[in-house]
């Protein structure tokens, strides 16, 4: 089984909203590996629903990050878009991967090196570096910002 997942203050990128968001995926991450490690009759429908719940947050929480960086003219939209896009498409193999392996800790294994260790990789170097170019609007900041 994963160790849970915790929201370091390195993660922050200076959105309240945004913030809060990363720190829900993180806490309802870790809801899953809760339902999968107490096993039980029911960890395989409570581990369905919580990997539903995490998988439409995300498209929520992408959502929001794209309409902050559309409103702000950022410039590198397209790009971190495409990563959002690619990622949503590894979140629903998810879903066929519970099926296939049940609430398992190999499964939950599985859900930490593709969607949490991906997920914290993205915020500290993706997010944060587009936050703060939303944060300062531009100037010298146009470069490395992928
Ligand atoms: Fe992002």
């Amino acid at each position: 089984m994963p160790e849970h997942a915790i929201f370091v203050p390195a993660l922050y990128t200076h959105n309240e909203t945004i913030d809060n968001q990363h720190k829900e995926l993180i806490k309802r991450v870790n809801d899953l590996y809760d339902a999968i490690e107490k096993g039980g009759d029911a960890a395989g429908e409570k581990a369905k629903e919580s990997l539903e719940f995490l998988t439409q947050y995300t498209v929520f929480h992408f959502q929001a990050e794209e309409n902050l960086m559309k409103q702000t003219g950022y410039p590198l939209f397209t790009q971190h878009k495409k990563i959002h896009d690619d990622f949503v498409i590894t979140v629903r193999g998810l879903v066929d991967k519970l099926n296939e392996l049940g609430p398992t800790p190999e499964f939950a294994d599985l859900v930490e090196k593709e969607f949490t260790a991906w997920i914290i990789n993205h915020i500290q170097g993706t997010d944060i570096k587009t936050i703060e170019w939303i944060n300062n609007k531009g100037g010298d900041q146009m470069q490395n910002l992928l």
